[in-house]
């Protein structure tokens, strides 16, 4: 496959792209080859920019930095040890640090790709990989809820509930039959509330600012998804009893918050979290609830291939209302 060509967009140098003819890539015994179908772009994709092209210095320096993480498609060639996969699977993976996914064919490890049920199309199963894996572990492994009905019912502040992440934190929170408010723009209150959410505030109102449950609800977990709010502002929102505000954007003051109440065994706690996916596990749970008609991908919009320039910058504007996906 290596002396095909392929079309392709590379960061140029800056945070943009550029379009270019390069060769499909090549797999290692544990890897597959992907025909991409659909991929979706997470803000990591141009914020981690300057550390990729750091470190592509010292690792594969010669092959191009191919951004997106998050791509569905179909399996057209395997490693020799791959067993999970053959050609002509549909499958959705998460190809790590190492991108690719804005080109027509794309390299994903074994373990970190999951076979698509039937009935979950490419666009809808590509916006899961980061975003909805992140609101999962959020939920589960770092705010420490159940989703499966077999914990007590729990108040949750979702923040940027219309952004990728917000989106599925909603949804799986209302699968564990919690009580959710959600903060959004005004313009999607309505869609918000459609995914289940009980209540939700405007962010740009003096409650969405102050994090406030409209009926005055303080917050077991907060799925904190938007820019750096202030400690005190959370302090003040979460339960006595012990609640915990989930940092998907932590900052050094976030970290430093992080030190000072694990020191003190203090009840009001803020976890910064970092996804690192290790295996399929959570994106196999996530597929199955898709099928099952449970979980749903909001999209914002759907590029082609040749127009990726368009959706980076529509990303890099930070107005996306669910997944912007791009398609070859
Ligand atoms: N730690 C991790 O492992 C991890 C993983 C994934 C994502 N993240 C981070 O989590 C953040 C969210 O990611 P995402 O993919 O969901 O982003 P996104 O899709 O780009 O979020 C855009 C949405 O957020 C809304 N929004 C922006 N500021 C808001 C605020 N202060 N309050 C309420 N809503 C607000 C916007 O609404 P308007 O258009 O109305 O402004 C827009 O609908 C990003 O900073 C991302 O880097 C971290």
């Amino acid at each position: 496959m290596s002396a095909i060509l392929m079309n392709a967009f590379v960061y140029d140098g800056s945070r943009r792209l550029k379009q270019v003819r390069v060769g499909v890539p090549k797999i290692v015994s544990d890897e597959v080859l992907i025909k991409v179908e659909a991929a979706s772009l997470n803000p990591v994709d141009w914020k981690a920019y300057a550390l990729k092209a750091l470190l592509r210095r010292f690792v594969a320096a010669d092959s191009p930095l191919i951004p997106a993480t998050d791509v569905a498609g179909e399996v057209v060639d395997v490693g020799a040890a791959v067993e999970k996969f053959r050609a002509g699977d549909k499958v959705v993976a998460h190809l790590n640090f190492k991108g690719g996914g804005l080109s027509e064919y794309a390299v994903a490890k074994e373990a970190l790709t999951a076979l698509r049920p039937e009935g979950v199309s490419a666009v809808q199963a590509c916006g899961l990989p980061i975003a909805g894996e992140t609101a999962y572990v959020a939920l589960t492994k770092s705010a420490g809820i159940a989703l499966d009905g077999s914990g007590p019912r729990k108040n949750i502040l979702v923040t940027a509930a219309s952004g990728g992440v917000g989106q599925y934190a909603v949804q799986l929170a209302k699968i564990g039959n919690h009580h959710v408010t959600a903060t959004c723009g005004s313009r999607n209150l309505d869609l918000v509330k459609s995914l289940g959410a009980d209540e939700v505030v405007d962010y740009r109102s003096p409650e969405g600012a102050a994090l406030r449950s409209p009926s005055g609800k303080t917050y077991d977990a907060v799925i904190h998804c938007a820019a750096a709010v202030p400690w005190s502002i959370f302090e003040r929102n979460l339960n006595d009893a012990g609640g915990i505000v989930v940092d998907l954007t932590p900052g050094p003051a976030a970290w430093l918050t992080y030190a000072l109440k694990k020191l003190t065994s203090a009840k009001k706690r803020i976890v910064p979290m970092i996804l690192f996916p290790k295996d399929d596990r959570e994106l196999k749970i996530l597929l199955t609830l898709m099928a099952e008609g449970k979980l749903k991908t909001i999209v914002d919009s759907i590029h082609p291939l040749d127009n990726a320039e368009e959706a980076w910058r529509k990303g890099i504007d930070g107005h996306a209302t669910g997944k912007i996906i791009v398609q070859p």
